[in-house]
């Protein structure tokens, strides 16, 4: 039996709608790269860019610290590496000496990385780990630490401490950050 049916032909696409679809086709695939390449800019970022350990974070009110008497005190640094932010909750000794002076100090025992702690009967901070002892400025009084507590950078904006976390080698005479 003859075939009465006329040969398909291939359907024609309007010329610009041809070029509607390749515009968009194209509008599509760039924005998908640019969604997958976001993390690798960002990793590309200059670090000057980003909120990093190691700025000065305000930790408080100066007034609020007694003065004299060395406290402890909590702050939360944000600290972003690549595209992974995460909070760090720090602690510090905080000593104020008089309206507008505060020392501080890392609450990191300078001999192997212990937590010292302030004995106010003594009047002297001491490490449970292995006995070290130091005044309240921080000198040593009695070994095995190798220095004297290490101060941390501060500055006083208003009435506002503000404290930069740094670490520091253990276990050597020098202060030396890491
Ligand atoms: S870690 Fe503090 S004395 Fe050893």
């Amino acid at each position: 039996m003859a075939n009465t049916e006329e040969p398909q032909q291939p359907e024609q696409i309007d010329p610009s709608r041809r070029s509607f679809l390749k515009i968009s086709s194209n509008a599509i695939a760039g924005f998908a790269t640019l969604i997958l390449a976001i993390p690798f800019l960002d990793a590309l970022i200059s670090p000057s860019l980003r909120i990093k350990i190691g700025e000065f974070v305000k930790v408080g009110p100066v007034s609020v610290l007694s003065d004299g008497d060395p406290q402890k005190v909590f702050f939360d640094e944000r600290a972003k590496d690549a595209y992974i932010e995460e909070t760090e909750r720090r602690d510090v000794w905080a000593i104020r000496n008089g309206s507008k002076d505060v020392t501080v100090f890392s609450p990191i025992c300078p001999h192997l990385g212990c937590r010292y702690n302030w004995d106010p009967a003594s009047e002297h901070f001491a490490c449970p780990c292995h006995g070290s002892v130091w005044s309240k400025d921080g000198k040593i009084l009695r070994g095995p630490t190798p220095r004297p507590l290490d101060t941390l950078p501060h500055k006083i904006e208003g009435d506002e401490l503000y404290v930069k976390w740094e670490r520091f080698k253990l276990g050597v005479p020098k202060k030396i950050v890491i």
